[in-house]
Order: C-alpha cells, then structure tokens, then sequence
C-alpha cells in the first residue's frame, strides 16, 4: 500500500516537477509588431536555453514553410527573409530573429513560429501590421465648394482645411471616411464656399498616425483658375 502511494506520489511529484521546470524554460516573441510598407522589420524571439532549430510558417498558408532549420533552410525562396540564430544576453540565452526585408502589404499576418531549444519546445504566434501611408492627394472644384479625396492609408486619418493665409476651414468641411475592401481608408472632404467668403487658394492637408508618429500631407488649390482641372494642384509634401 504504502509502495502504491509512493508510486502515485511521485509520478505527481515528477509531473509537478517537469510542467514547472517547462514553463522556466521560457521563451518570449512579441505578439505584434508594426513595420511600414518598404521597410525592414525584425521578429524576435527569446529562449532561456540554447535554440536549435526554429520553423515559422507562410501567414498567408499555414502549411508552406517560410523557414525550417531541420532541413537547413534559414532564408525564404525571395531571399527576402532570413533566419538568425544568435546569442541573448540575461535573462535570456539565445535569440531567433526572423529578419523580413522590404515589408510588402502581403507579408502582413500572423507568423507561427515553432521553436526548440535545449530540451524543450514552444509555438508562438506573431502579428505583423502593416502600415501603409496615404498616397497622393487629389482635390476638384467646383463654383461652390472644394473636394478632396486621400487614399490608401491604413489607419483611418482626417482630413484640415486651410486658406492662403493659413486660416482654420475645418469646421466649415464634411469629411466622409470608407474603408475599401483591401482593408485601406478612403478620406472625402468637402468644403462649401459661400460666394463672399472665397479665398484665391484652399490647402487641403491629410493627418494621420503611421509606427506611433503624426504623418501630413498637404495639397493646395486655386480658387481662380476655375477652368483648370486638379493638375493645378501643388503638391506640398
Ligand atoms: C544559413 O545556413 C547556411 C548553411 O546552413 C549558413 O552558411 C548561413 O550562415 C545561414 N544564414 C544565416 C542568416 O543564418
Ligand atoms: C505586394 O503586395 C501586393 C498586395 O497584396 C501584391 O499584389 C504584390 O504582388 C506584392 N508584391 C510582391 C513583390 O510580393
Ligand atoms: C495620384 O493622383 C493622380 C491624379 O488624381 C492619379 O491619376 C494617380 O493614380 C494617383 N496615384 C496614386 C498612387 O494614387
Ligand atoms: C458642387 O458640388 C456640390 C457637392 O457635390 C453640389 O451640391 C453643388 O450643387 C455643386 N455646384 C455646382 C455649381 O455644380
Ligand atoms: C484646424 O481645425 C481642426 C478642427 O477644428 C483641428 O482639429 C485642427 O487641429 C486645426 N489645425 C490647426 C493647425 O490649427
């Protein structure tokens, strides 16, 4: 009886002993990093042990390979992403560092990344966003009122007014936001014009965050030249 509790007890204690010594081994990815469109990003991972092989998967097909160490391949087929396997300093021991160069709108996903280090293994999902800034700016007119129309930007941003002289319209302007399909904002903004109040030029800036920062981009419009399409737009930024 007593050899029975025994055998009981310490397959508890073994087990007790092996899920906590599991969890020490750790390992830490971030869970979501935001990269901007063209540039290069780092995915990186951490582990308490020594790293010896790591495989992360395609987001976009959770059963194509974009890495894989067992079978020696540390670089994507474009040769865009590649794997480095390196030194950590304390608390950690080593590091993976999934290094993905020119950052296109399709490399957006979660990366699965499986990794085995000394003696122990963990999958981690990683969240890489995308950010894309608004591209250019296109304004009309119109003899009541000024439009102006940014696309392309993934976060959802606003659309200021000013005259020549630098002077606030905003609040005299309807704007109208519509996420497009592609997941991407389309800003519209009309600003009335009452036939006294005309300034000879409009400036229609877009404002909007991208990787924590403030972006603006401004485009301005002649009230004069009726006649000329948006091409008399001056681009600004
Ligand atoms: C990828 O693996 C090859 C051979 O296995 C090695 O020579 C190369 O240094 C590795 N590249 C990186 C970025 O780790
Ligand atoms: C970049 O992403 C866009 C949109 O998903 C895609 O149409 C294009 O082919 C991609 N370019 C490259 C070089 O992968
Ligand atoms: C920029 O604006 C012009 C004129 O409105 C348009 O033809 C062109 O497609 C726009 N480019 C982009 C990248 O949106
Ligand atoms: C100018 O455009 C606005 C908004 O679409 C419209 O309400 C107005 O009638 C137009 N004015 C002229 C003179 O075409
Ligand atoms: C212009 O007015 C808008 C709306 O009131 C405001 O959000 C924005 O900060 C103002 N811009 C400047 C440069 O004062």
């Amino acid at each position: 009886m007593a050899s029975l509790r025994c055998v009981v007890h310490c397959f508890l204690l073994m087990f007790i002993t092996s899920s906590v010594s599991q969890r020490s081994k750790g390992f830490n990815c971030p869970s979501l990093v935001n990269v901007k469109v063209g540039d290069s990003v780092q995915l990186i991972c951490y582990a308490s042990d020594d790293i010896w092989n790591v495989v992360v998967y395609d987001p976009l097909n959770g059963n194509e390979k974009i890495i894989d160490t067992y079978e020696s391949k540390n670089v994507s087929a474009d040769k865009r992403i590649t794997l480095e396997i390196g030194k950590a300093s304390p608390p950690y021991k080593s590091s993976a560092a999934l290094n993905i160069r020119n950052v296109n709108i399709s490399d957006a996903g979660t990366y699965i990344v499986f990794l085995h280090a000394d003696g122990s293994f963990k999958q981690l999902g990683i969240e890489l966003r995308v950010e894309v800034p608004y591209s250019n700016i296109s304004m009309t007119q119109n003899q009541s009122a000024v439009f102006c129309e940014a696309q392309g930007g993934s976060v959802e941003g606003q659309i200021h007014w000013f005259d020549g002289h630098q002077r606030n319209w905003t609040k005299s302007a309807e704007m109208i936001s519509n996420k497009m399909e592609n997941g991407r904002f389309m800003l519209t903004s009309v600003l009335h014009l009452k036939p006294f109040s005309i300034k000879e030029k409009y400036c229609c800036t877009v404002v909007y965050r991208l990787i924590g920062n403030t972006e603006e981009m401004s485009s301005c419009i002649s009230t004069n030249e009726k006649h000329q399409g948006p091409s008399s737009a001056l681009l600004r930024n």
